[in-house]
């Protein structure tokens, strides 16, 4: 080794012992810049050649269309932007979905990116366009659709076909909620993509772009015989002035998106929560006075977010107190708040955390696990505190890191199924919102206690360190380990030690490698994987996006055994 190599920063940082901080910091932000490697392929969308071609053609992207949408300045809540990897189609599912802010007005946004295969839609662009309109139906919010495809992806159609149907049905249902639609179509929209446009309560047609058709020219002379050409079957100059599927003809993209604002601006939108909810830093006068009714002001956290990543333990197994999380994304002390958390049941039921708090100056509910195991004083602490937000009308934050229920005689004759099937009834019958965000493990029925996909939560979001599986990878491979040597002792067979090695590590990795955050995230199992440091703002814009639509909490739970 020559004089430079052992001087080199790279050669000290490796002998240098870190301090545990900066080891967890080290190895989160090893993990957040493999999402950001991740998120980067579905912004590519369909690669240079395709994104060059686009732009050629005087076109936006689907994110540019959205920027140029959006409030100058506002968030754009992208949503389930891994859909479909580890697949065999591109990053993000050739859409892009997520929740902006357009005239005020917090709105689903959905766009077709025309680079992934003429914008075409997949098994996984339709997985992804579903739980958009589900996310707009749950929080009542208006959807914009911006179109621009070549309609269902041919090679899967048998796959997409006839599900596909549901996502016209939900345009239509979401209008008869008066959940208004506005299509703006920017390109092809062809068979089942002009019902789009068709079932929207609004369309806007880009001038010599948008073809908007049942069925294009050669599909015509198949079908008919007939000759013609696209701006006659289905051009947006044809549909403004002759059929009448256009409600606006605009000149191009940017005079489409000034029309789409028009269309929001002119909703007489109102959410369901009209408080104002000011940071305390940028509120001033009357309203700084909390003298104004109707305005809440809150405080940033009492310690700064970005310390999350010094926090979380490198290895999942290590337990870390969910208390140092909570005080990183509530809000801190202010006039409407005097305590950050106001723990409930303290010294009981010590490895789940619950108590309340404010985000965003929004009150909220929130459950955290602590040691990683729920045993029955914890699930009965659950179920008691999920009663408790129905019985005032408070949200509730899941923050899972729960490796499941406690197993073991002594448990089981305890009660622990009782108890976690109450707290279990407790999570599915409730009717305030729920969001739940996985900081750690999810493990067994612990997922399902905690509100895990299957439960339905409003969000629900991951972080890069987290692992969700019906157990442990070591635990499931163990298992298979011990049910093999029974079945071989059963048949009077000698077991063969070197094979379960093998069949240990193998299942080890595989089930490793299927619990991972890309994974899940890929499959739609959650709304995506976010950096720690982001979760306040993300859970802020959330309870914001949740005002939009009434709810209840409610006193009707199923059979508490
Ligand atoms: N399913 C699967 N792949 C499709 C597709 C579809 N519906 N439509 C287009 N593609 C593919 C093309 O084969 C091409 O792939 P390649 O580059 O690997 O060869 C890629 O997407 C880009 O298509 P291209 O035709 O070059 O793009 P374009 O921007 O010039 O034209 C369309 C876009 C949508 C006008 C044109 O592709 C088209 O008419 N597609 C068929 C539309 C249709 O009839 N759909 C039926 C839906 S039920």
């Amino acid at each position: 080794m020559t004089a430079t190599e052992t001087e080199s920063p790279e050669a000290t940082e490796a002998v240098e012992a870190l301090t545990p901080e900066a080891e967890r910091r080290r190895h989160l932000l090893g993990k957040l810049a493999d999402v950001d490697a991740e998120h980067a392929k579905a912004v590519a969308g369909g690669g240079e050649k395709y994104v060059a071609r686009h732009h050629e053609r005087g076109k936006l992207l689907p994110r540019e269309r959205i920027e140029l949408l959006i409030d100058e300045g506002s968030a754009f809540l992208e949503l389930s932007p891994l859909a479909g990897w580890g697949t065999d189609f591109t990053v993000g599912a050739s859409v892009v979905c997520g929740i902006g802010v357009v005239e005020g007005v917090e709105c689903m946004i959905t766009a077709n990116d025309p680079t992934v295969k003429g914008g075409a839609s997949n098994p996984w662009t339709l997985k992804k366009i579903f739980r958009a309109s589900q996310i707009a139906e749950e929080n009542g919010l208006p959807t914009v659709s911006l179109v621009e495809s070549a309609g269902a992806d041919l090679p899967t159609q048998k796959e997409i076909f006839i599900p596909g149907g549901k996502l016209f049905r939900d345009l239509t249902r979401a209008s008869a909620r008066k959940q208004p639609t506005i299509a703006l179509v920017f390109g092809s929209s062809t068979a089942g993509g002009a019902y789009v446009p068709g079932l929207s309560d609004y369309t806007v047609m880009v001038k010599e772009r948008a073809q908007v058709f049942l069925a294009g020219p050669p599909l015509v002379k198949m079908a008919t015989g007939e000759e013609s050409d696209e701006e006659t079957l289905g051009g947006a100059e044809m549909h403004a002035r002759t059929s009448g599927l256009a409600d606006y003809l605009a000149e191009d993209e940017l005079d489409a998106i000034r029309i789409g604002r028009r269309i929001i601006a002119r909703l007489n939108w109102r959410k369901a929560s009209e408080t104002a909810y000011v940071p305390a830093a940028l509120a001033t006068g009357s309203a700084g006075d909390m003298g104004v009714p109707g305005v809440v002001t809150y405080a940033e956290p009492e310690h700064d977010p970005e310390t999350l990543l010094d926090l979380i333990p490198t290895d999942l197994k290590e337990p870390f107190d969910p208390r140092e999380v909570i005080v990183r994304l509530v809000d801190g002390v202010s006039a409407t708040n005097e305590v950050p958390f106001d723990e409930f049941k303290p010294l009981y039921g010590s490895s789940l955390v619950t108590g309340w708090a404010r985000l965003h100056g929004r009150p909220i509910g929130i459950l955290a696990n602590a040691q990683g195991v729920l045993f029955s004083e914890e699930a009965q602490k659950a179920t008691q505190f999920i009663q408790l937000a129905n019985q005032k009308n408070t949200p509730l934050l899941f923050l899972h890191n729960t490796t499941g229920y406690m197993v073991g005689a002594e448990y089981e004759q305890g009660g622990i199924i009782r108890h976690g099937s109450a707290m279990i009834n407790a999570v599915s019958n409730s009717k305030v919102p729920h969001i739940s965000v996985l900081i750690g493990a999810s493990y067994g029925a612990g997922n399902y206690g905690m509100n895990g996909r299957a439960y339905d939560p409003r969000f629900l979001f991951t972080w890069p360190n987290a692992k969700s599986a019906v157990m442990g990878p070591q635990q499931l491979a163990g298992v298979l380990s011990i049910v093999s040597r029974a079945a071989a002792e059963a048949k009077g067979k000698p077991y063969d030690e070197e094979a379960d090695a093998g069949m240990r590590a193998m299942v080890e990795s595989m089930i490793e490698e299927q619990s991972l955050p890309f994974v899940l995230s890929g499959m739609l199992y959650d709304d995506g994987v976010i950096d720690p440091r982001d979760t306040r703002t993300i859970l802020g814009i959330c309870l914001s996006v949740i005002d939009n639509a009434p709810f209840e909490g409610t006193d009707r739970f199923g059979v508490f055994r």
